[in-house]
């Protein structure tokens, strides 16, 4: 198929193929984007990897330049984004160490650089914002999960919390009623800059730990993520593996 995008988070680098990799440094009229963009092709398409959280990690999800990410890959013609987030579990069928393809987004974020529309020259732009996950995107993405029988929630609401600190189980059960089934940092205001750029985005979330007071037992949600994120990424790089060269 055509060319895809992907912004990944923690540990996502591990996806990047070992070799025919190479990588290249832009800037952006928003600023620097959170790194180089690694470039590469599978059975004859374009594949572009930006590392969200910077190369060592080290851009927290509250300081990561959404804008300049998002730009960068629309300056390099992507056309699709597959957003690789990292996830806390609410709902019970949303397992640590599986995957989440949510369709829906609630936004908590706050103070963000999260639009390209704020100029006070220009007639005032306002997006439609749902579906907020491009759904021919994301039923690639559910398909080749199905196909690859990996563990995975197909569909469901992913709550976009500030950070960097997690949640109290009092704001998780919040969420829970809010409808949310994932809780996470960094889909917003990605997905909805993506919207602006007119570039189509999904979700594969990748499930590292039970939300704050859902963990059965007592199992700290650090050791939860250790456990799990290893499990998510290989069932992750799977999925994307397949979706590059379908
Ligand atoms: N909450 C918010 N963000 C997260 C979590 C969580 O439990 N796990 C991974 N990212």
């Amino acid at each position: 198929m055509t060319d895809i995008a992907i912004i990944g988070g923690t540990g996502a680098l591990a996806l990047l193929p070992e070799e025919g990799v190479s990588s290249t440094v832009h800037t952006t009229a928003y600023g620097d984007p959170s790194g180089p963009v690694f470039e590469w092709s599978v059975a004859g398409s374009r594949c572009l990897f930006l590392p969200r959280h910077g190369l060592d990690g080290t851009i927290p999800p509250h300081r990561v330049n959404y804008r300049a990410n998002i730009q960068v890959l629309k300056d390099m013609c992507a056309e699709r984004v597959v957003g690789i987030n990292a996830v806390g579990g609410i709902c019970a069928a949303a397992c640590p160490g599986h995957l989440a393809l949510p369709d829906q987004m609630i936004d908590y974020t706050w103070g963000r650089e999260h639009t390209f529309f704020d100029a006070t020259d220009v007639a005032v732009t306002h997006i439609e914002f749902d579906p907020p996950i491009a759904p021919a995107l994301h039923a690639r993405l559910v398909y080749q999960a199905g196909k690859l029988g990996l563990s995975c929630l197909a569909g469901g609401v992913y709550g976009v919390t500030q950070g960097p600190r997690l949640e109290t189980a009092a704001e998780i059960d919040r969420l829970e009623r809010d409808g949310c089934d994932l809780v996470g940092m960094t889909a917003m205001p990605e997905a909805s800059l993506a919207k602006e750029a007119g570039l189509d985005y999904a979700v594969c979330a990748l499930v590292v730990n039970h939300a704050a007071g859902r963990a059965p037992g007592d199992a700290g949600i650090h050791d939860q993520m250790e456990r799990s994120i290893e499990q998510a990424m290989r069932q992750a790089g799977r999925l994307l593996e397949a979706i590059l060269s379908d």
